[in-house]
């Protein structure tokens, strides 16, 4: 179990997927996930082999508010892409979602001794944008149009942080 300063992030328990199932019911949720019809396209479907997947749970009272993900493993790069949904919508705008990104990259590079974790975003979800940028990512590029959602085509940006810059971020207390 991984420990931060709101939550915590634990095996994927079979008593989490009612809340899961409450969670992906909510088109706000799901909005900029590139869901089409109320149903999930690859994005959060990763069985690659060595994907890991955590229940995000609230760090007092252990109630199951979302998933992260570390996944698309290549063990030849050492890089893995970050996934992360916090399902409750009241709960956003705490911090939540930078507690868990900070617990994924601490694993990523520490314990799996990743050298790469990247992600891809809708270029106009821009609070999610915000976040990752705030946490160490830096935008490598846009696709354009590369995305189908129920708002249309929309450009997809992909994100990636590397192990030194993570390093450097907290040899600096950053
Ligand atoms: C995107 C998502 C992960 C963000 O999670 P979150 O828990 O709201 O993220 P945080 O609270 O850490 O940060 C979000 C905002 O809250 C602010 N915030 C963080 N802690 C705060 C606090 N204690 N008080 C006030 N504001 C705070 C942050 O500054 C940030 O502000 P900004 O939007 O102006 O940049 C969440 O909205 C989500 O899961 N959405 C649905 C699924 C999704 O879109 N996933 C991402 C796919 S790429």
């Amino acid at each position: 179990m991984l420990i931060g300063d709101l939550v915590t992030l634990r095996e994927v328990a079979w008593g989490d997927l009612a809340a899961r199932q409450e969670w992906f019911r909510d088109p706000e949720v799901t909005r900029y996930l590139g869901w089409l019809d109320g149903v999930p396209v690859p994005y959060l479907q990763d069985d690659s082999p060595g994907s890991l997947e955590w229940t995000v749970a609230l760090r007092d009272s252990q109630e199951p508010v979302g998933i992260a993900q570390l996944g698309k493993l290549d063990t030849v790069a050492a890089q893995a892409s970050l996934g992360l949904v916090i399902g409750r919508k009241e709960l956003w705008g705490k911090g939540l979602g930078a507690d868990v990104i900070r617990l994924v990259l601490a694993y990523a590079f520490q314990v799996a001794a990743l050298n790469r974790v990247w992600l891809t975003v809708e270029s106009r979800h821009l609070k999610a944008v915000r976040l990752y940028e705030r946490e160490g990512f830096l935008a490598e590029g846009v696709l354009r149009q590369a995305r189908q959602t129920q708002d249309g085509l929309q450009d997809v940006t992909v994100m990636g942080i590397l192990r030194p810059e993570w390093e450097s971020r907290h040899s600096h207390g950053g």
